[in-house]
């Protein structure tokens, strides 16, 4: 997805900008560039297709001075990416340069008008609109003439400009797009992402929806769109530079993976009440009357996050006893959800930005619903803008592939619902027996880990499949979904997750010797009927990898290849089932030579509809 960064202060801005667009690169992109003020009557802008690395190689050809800059990287929404559809665009005087994040909804009425005005586009891009729009508001002071522009704008918009005719200044503004001014000693940055500064500041201040920030070497101010003032408090991150970096792992994928023991530790650290067996979630904000009124739940988001809410709806249903339907946020917004002040919508988002959850928490809210996000970024929209929240604390996940995010949400889940079903009726030894349970997970992840040459060993064998069966039930259906959904968006292998007993319905005919089947299968309630299904793969030539928690004779002489994990409750099976399923997909891509932690056509946060 797009990144922005922008720099004004007494250093030379392009180096600066470009190592900061090289922590977005997880982001997933395009095509980059960079617009630098020099004191001349025109922006000097370079721009690349491809990787930040073409852009520096551009830079180094036709270097770029000045201390004042912006730079982009961009995910194509609006015209093929090519070097002319990459930002920074410009005015028609090459005197105003725009990066923007966002999709401007009415741009081909606005590019007609300014058209018809004289101004000469250059791009197919959405945002050029913004930079003639500006061109045609300048009235000698930046911040107005975006105002002016940004009013006649529908759409959303993270934006940072810059003009030879106002220097020394960034004009910054967001409506549905991230965006956030760095603090330095005097110097101050502008960034979608707060990775892209963390190196030169850990002060931050976000910007929210509606405001535009004027930011130069003297300081700072944030106003609304009508000008008036907005006071903003500086937050602190605490995110270490090294926890963005791979930490010698090959890709930041598999250090995510093996970094989940730590990461469902801190998850539920402070929170867990082991011997009370209850969860204590500072950040509800909720009443306990409020809580003990709600009786339905909606679970909405998008991707891995929607199935770990497949996984809480029956933790909740189970044993909190409350209504919950999991939805698709992308659905949900679209149609007439029954909604009352007793419902409360769990929004669940690793970057808390997905465009399609944040609308369904707003829809949501606006039918009267309480919404409570399951979030990971920290300061992020959603978490900004839900009645409450937990956030997850897994810190910051940069391969495109959401790993630890998923079981940190599967145990934030489980802390949801022991906090609902222990003020219902769940008993305080059934609570101390979850959470007694719990806290073995982060070393029970580790042993799997510990098994990773063994998944590589399987991984090999399967690597060169064209298509993938993953099967599972119960708790562990949402897991065959997930497994395949891992697979396919790294190894760009096909794969479909179905619930075990369904193959017979249709998947079945799929089956033969070129079909590997993973099979989800721990020894739960469910166990017995899997094996059924195993003996149908097996009846048919199709070759099985089954994942299971205990020497078990029913599946001797069955099974292609067997990956052991520990045993837990069968609620908590997904958080350990999962990693051999992460662990497989990682090491089937990269034995394909893919671009593990950027799969192509995929973006990390997806700020789009
Ligand atoms: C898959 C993946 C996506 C995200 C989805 C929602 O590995 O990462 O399916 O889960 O785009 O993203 P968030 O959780 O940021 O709302």
């Amino acid at each position: 997805m797009c990144g922005i960064v922008g720099y004004v202060g007494s250093k030379a801005a392009a180096p600066l900008l470009i190592a900061g667009l090289k922590r977005l690169e997880y982001r997933g992109y395009d095509s980059a560039g960079v617009s630098l003020l020099n004191g001349g009557a025109q922006v000097q802008t370079r721009k690349a297709k491809g990787k930040i690395a073409m852009l520096e190689e551009a830079v180094g050809g036709s270097p770029v001075t000045g201390t004042t800059g912006i730079a982009h990287t961009r995910w194509a929404t609006h015209g093929p990416p090519n070097e002319c559809n990459a930002h920074p665009h410009h005015d028609c005087t090459d005197e105003i340069a725009v990066v923007h994040n966002g999709i401007i909804e009415n741009y081909s009425t606005l590019r007609k008008r300014l058209i018809e005005k004289g101004h000469t586009f250059r791009s197919e891009t959405d945002t050029e609109v913004l930079a003639h729009l500006i061109e045609e508001a300048f009235d000698g002071n930046l911040e107005d003439a975006v105002m002016d522009a940004l009013r006649l704008v529908e759409g959303t918009y993270g934006i940072a400009v810059l003009s030879t005719r106002d220097p020394g200044k960034i004009v910054a503004a967001r409506k549905g797009s991230p965006l956030l001014i760095g603090v330095g000693e005097g110097e101050y940055f502008v960034a979608s992402d707060v990775a892209a500064i963390l190196q030169y500041t850990r002060e931050v201040i976000y910007l929210d929806d509606g405001e535009v920030a004027v930011v130069t070497t003297d300081g700072y101010s944030v106003c609304d769109l009508k000008a008036r003032p907005v006071g903003k408090g500086i937050s602190r991150i605490e995110w270490d530079l090294d926890q963005i970096e791979k930490g010698g792992y090959d890709h930041f994928m598999l250090k995510e993976i093996f970094e989940q023991p730590q990461t469902i530790e801190n998850t539920m650290r402070g929170r867990l009440v082991v011997e009370e067996g209850y969860a204590k979630l500072g950040g509800l904000n909720i009443t306990r009357e409020e809580l003990q009124n709600i009786d339905n739940m909606i679970i909405t988001a998008c991707g891995t996050s929607w199935h770990s809410g497949l996984i809480g709806e029956l933790m909740i249903e189970e044993y909190a006893r409350i209504r919950v339907e999991t939805e698709y946020a992308s659905e949900f917004r679209y149609r007439n959800p029954i909604v009352d002040p007793n419902t409360l919508c769990v929004v669940i988002s690793q970057s808390g930005e997905t465009a399609d959850t944040l609308a369904a928490m707003r829809e949501a809210k606006e039918r009267g619903a309480r919404t409570l996000g399951l979030v990971n970024v920290v300061g992020s929209t959603i978490a900004r803008e839900d009645d409450g929240g937990v956030y997850l604390l897994a810190g910051p996940e940069i391969g495109v592939a959401s790993t630890k995010a998923f079981t940190s949400q599967v145990v934030a889940l489980a802390l949801l619902m022991l906090t609902f079903a222990r003020r219902r009726d769940m008993s305080a030894s059934r609570g101390r027996e979850i959470a007694q349970a719990m806290v073995k997970l982060p070393e029970q992840i580790q042993e799997i880990l510990e098994d990773a040459p063994t998944i590589e060993i399987i991984a090999e064998q399967f690597k060169d499949a064209t298509n993938f069966l993953y099967l599972g039930r119960g708790y562990n259906f949402p897991v065959a979904l997930e497994g395949a959904l891992k697979l396919k968006e790294i190894s760009y292998i096909h794969a479909e997750g179905y619930p075990a007993a369904e193959m017979k319905h249709g998947p079945i005919a799929l089956i033969d010797e070129n079909m590997p089947v993973v099979f989800i299968a721990p020894h739960d309630s469910v166990f017995e009927k899997i094996v059924s299904n195993i003996q149908e793969v097996k009846a048919r030539g199709g070759r099985s990898i089954v994942i299971t928690s205990r020497d078990e004779p029913a599946l001797e002489g069955l099974i292609d290849f067997e990956i052991r994990i520990p045993e837990t409750l069968e609620m908590l099976y997904p958080i350990l089932t999962v990693i051999p399923l992460q662990l497989l997909s990682y090491y089937i891509a990269a034995k394909r030579g893919l671009d593990v932690d950027q799969p192509r056509n995929l973006a990390k946060s997806v700020t789009v509809e």
